[in-house]
């Protein structure tokens, strides 16, 4: 594995008390591969992608548990020299808002060859001459001429692929991208979308993508891991879980899609909200919405049990996984 989270918390201290963010997730990515991390909104995607880049606001969060490993090491034990080197080269975060991600009064050339300058030691010459391939690599036309202009004079899809090439600059291993695409309009979130994934692909690298769109992972990510209320409900290769989902929740967003075979129909939303991350129900967080809930789930944390009767790798935290499965 190239990244494996294991058990990881997360805590925010605030004025109100102390929102309980991440619970305990787990996930892993090897190197090559994409994992979709998806979930409803406050469900702890970001924080944890957060946690492992070492970008978490502290404080007021907090990490009280759990390891990061990273091509095998704990990047949560590394000093903060040596974990700001794996950050800059090793591992890149692909923001849903490139405008307050880049900086507005560098050219997009200058800011791309940074990199080169900063990471490799590169002359401004050719850190410029590196800019405008990876412009190209990223198809913005007439990169040549662009590479001296300023964010705010390209459309967000544009900025989009400057931040992707911003990311892919040093050929990281690992990168994670949260929402890339949400800010943009429907035609170009496909366009940015499969050129994200054409890279990954190109590169090797380990993907993480951070959606709640259920619809755009089915064709870009391998593996799928549902997060509800800071932990990883269900985790499953992509085409199982569309075959058929082994948690409740995961049915529930599966059922949220809109289909274009079934235009017209009202379209089904999970009942209920998130719970409180500052009073996390017992039990199973997802019990007060669940249409399977018995009286064991609202007194038994499920654990991710394994789920058996497949041949691939599949886990569902769900005490009737079974009954979803078959249901
Ligand atoms: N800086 C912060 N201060 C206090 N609480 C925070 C902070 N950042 C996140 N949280 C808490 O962590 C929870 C999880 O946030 P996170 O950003 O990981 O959600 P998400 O799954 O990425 O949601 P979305 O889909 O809306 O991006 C939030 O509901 C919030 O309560
Ligand atoms: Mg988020």
């Amino acid at each position: 594995m190239l990244l494996e989270v294991r058990d990881l918390h997360v805590e925010f201290r605030t004025r109100d008390g102390v929102a309980k963010a991440v619970n305990g997730v787990d996930y892993g990515v090897a190197a090559g591969e994409t994992l979709a991390v998806l979930g409803e909104s406050g469900s702890g995607k970001s924080v944890t992608a957060q946690a492992v880049m070492g970008i978490l606001d502290q404080p007021p969060g907090r990490i009280t548990g759990g390891e990061i490993l990273f091509q095998g090491r704990d990047l949560l034990r590394l000093k903060e020299e040596e974990r700001r080197r794996v950050r800059g080269a090793e591992m890149a975060m692909i923001f849903q808002d490139a405008l307050s991600s880049l900086n507005p009064v560098l050219s997009v050339g200058e800011q791309l060859g940074e990199m080169f300058v900063v990471h490799r030691g590169m002359s401004r010459k050719d850190a410029r001459a590196k800019a405008v391939e990876l412009m190209d690599r990223v198809r913005i036309p007439a990169a040549e001429e662009r590479v001296r202009q300023y964010p705010h004079q390209f459309s967000g899809g544009m900025r989009q692929r400057i931040m992707i090439a911003m990311a892919l600059a040093l050929e990281p291993a690992l990168v994670i991208a949260d929402e890339p695409t949400t800010a943009l309009d429907v035609t170009v979130q496909a366009q940015v979308m499969d050129l994200l994934a054409e890279l990954q692909r190109e590169y090797r690298m380990g993907l993480v993508l951070i959606t709640h769109d259920l619809g755009v992972v089915a064709d870009v990510a391998d593996r799928i891991a549902v997060m509800y209320a800071g932990r990883i409900v269900e985790s499953a290769p992509v085409h199982d879980i569309y075959k058929a989902p082994a948690h409740p929740y995961t049915r529930g967003l599966l059922d949220s899609i809109p289909r274009l075979d079934q235009k017209g129909q009202e379209l089904y939303a999970i009942e209920g909200l998130p719970p409180n991350l500052m009073d996390i129900p017992p039990g199973c967080a997802f019990h007060p919405r669940c249409p399977l809930a018995q009286d064991l789930c609202r007194t038994d944390e499920p654990p991710l049990y394994e789920v058996t009767g497949t041949d691939t790798n599949r886990r569902s935290a769900c005490h009737f996984w079974r009954e979803c499965l078959h249901g």
